[in-house]
């Protein structure tokens, strides 16, 4: 079956698991021994649950989605990056569809707002891939999304937020799951067939910092400078004082000081 035909693509094989180490290392072998495309595997705790940047993703049992798709993108790996944005607006489709004021953040997070007003992380994406020559054998999409959290550690509790928390009400992991896994399916669909250059427009119009001064952080570095424009291959540019251009693809991005009023 190609990804364009009629039925649903996005979780048409399961691996439900009541603990695992990583979903996406999980995922990822089973990608190696032939997983098909739109795969999935999904836990109810990790307890090796990866992040983007080295970090670990809190995973306790019940509360959240921890969920990871094989994908078999007939596309250059150069060209893949868009493919998270894709992730993130199929996120946002779900988020908002559950009540949810939630935003994008570049590259791949998902804020949403908290009754106190500030915006607090819903969920995130770690991609990763594997390649063969200049073809792509598959892309593991790992996705973290708080569901039932009420109270966060005290190291999350001011950057961290959930469904439950956001909105007021818990929905089931299991609603949450079917949604979030057609709105994949739609968004991966528009994904191939209109390719990453509509992706990204799609994701440019949801986001406000485009245009204005920010601070890009990545380890130990920092680009600090106009976030001009996120380019058709995914790519954020950054000018900075001097006039140096700074194409990123990781990285936290906060707006700075004095664009955060305007
Ligand atoms: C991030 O925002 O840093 C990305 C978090 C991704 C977490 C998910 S949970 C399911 C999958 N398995 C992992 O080990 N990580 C991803």
């Amino acid at each position: 079956m190609s990804a364009l035909d009629g039925s649903r693509l996005i979780g048409r094989e399961r691996r439900v698991l009541a603990e695992t180490g990583s979903t996406n290392d999980e995922a990822a072998a089973w990608a190696r021994q032939g997983a098909p495309e739109g795969a999935i595997v999904v836990a109810d705790t990790q307890f090796r649950g990866r992040g983007r940047l080295g970090r670990a993703w809190s995973s306790p049992a019940g509360e959240g989605l921890y969920l990871s798709v094989v994908l078999r993108p007939p596309i250059a790996p150069a060209a893949a990056p868009p493919l998270t944005l894709a992730v993130g607006l199929a996120l946002l489709d779900t988020a908002r569809g559950l009540g949810a004021r939630a935003h994008l953040k570049w590259p791949n997070d998902l804020l949403v707002e908290d009754p106190d007003g500030r915006r607090r992380k819903l969920a995130g994406v770690l991609t990763e891939m594997a390649t063969s020559g200049l073809r792509i054998e598959h892309v593991i999409v790992g996705i973290g999304l708080n569901v039932g959290t009420r109270t966060f550690p005290s190291e999350l509790a001011e950057i961290a937020t959930s469904l439950a928390r956001a909105t007021g009400t818990a929905p089931s992991r299991d609603e949450v799951l079917e949604d979030l896994l057609a709105a994949l399916d739609d968004r991966y669909r528009r994904f191939l067939s209109g390719g990453a250059a509509a992706t990204v427009r799609a994701w440019k119009a949801e986001v406000d910092f485009l245009g204005r001064r920010v601070a890009v952080r990545s380890g130990q570095e920092e680009v600090v400078g106009l976030a001009e424009d996120l380019d058709d291959e995914g790519a954020l540019r950054v000018r900075d004082e001097a006039g140096i251009l700074h194409r990123l693809w990781a990285g936290d991005v906060a707006l700075e000081p004095r664009d955060r009023e305007s």
